[in-house]
């Protein structure tokens, strides 16, 4: 099932067109940043884990077979390292219709790489949720991923591009490299 979270996005936090936010990425956002920002830093932020666990119903898959992306779980202790982009809210709003698919807009704090802070939003999807998938054993999301395939392209594209990027900017991701390490295995086997 899926939830437009556009409208909500919107009334949650008000950016002014020309107001500029920090937006903390850890998805796509790493990766695929293919909007105007102002400004562009390493950072994380504290108690959340990197997890494929949220359904993509419009981007890498579709609502009869939604593929699977990533989305944060709560996990206390441990620091998720991203990018984090100064944005107007102009951008937001075209990132509202991207990440509408039962992501909602939280204000977190940002830890840059120099060790200052700033508060930012982060698009977040909870398990409450309807695109929620959840946990699954890592060799079933691993082949849910590999067959999935939305508008946006394959969703083995999108794990593939995360993987890389994390990899690149020296980024420990076990949950991300594990899933990776099993579509690449099945790319041998195919
Ligand atoms: C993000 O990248 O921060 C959100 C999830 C995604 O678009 O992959």
């Amino acid at each position: 099932m899926q939830l437009d979270t556009r409208t909500l996005n919107q009334q949650r936090q008000r950016v002014g067109d020309d107001e500029s936010v920090w937006l903390f990425g850890y998805g796509s956002l790493i990766w695929k940043a293919d909007f105007p920002y102002l400004e562009r830093r390493r950072a994380f932020i504290r108690g959340w884990e990197r997890r494929f666990w949220q359904g993509s119903h419009d981007h890498r898959g579709t609502p009869e077979a939604p593929g699977r992306v990533v989305t944060l779980i709560a996990s206390p202790g441990t620091v998720c390292h991203g990018m984090a982009y100064r944005i107007t809210g102009e951008t937001l709003k075209p990132l509202d219709i991207r990440e509408k698919n039962g992501y909602l807009r939280e204000l977190t704090t940002l830890t840059f790489d120099d060790g200052s802070q700033d508060e930012g939003l982060v698009y977040l999807a909870t398990e409450e949720n309807p695109a929620y998938l959840g946990d699954a054993p890592l060799d079933a999301i691993a082949a849910h991923i590999d067959r999935a395939h939305g508008p946006s392209g394959a969703n083995r594209e999108y794990l593939l591009n995360l993987a890389g990027a994390l990899r690149k900017l020296g980024i420990d991701d076990p949950h991300t490299f594990a899933l990776a390490d099993r579509v690449k295995g099945q790319d041998a086997i195919n």
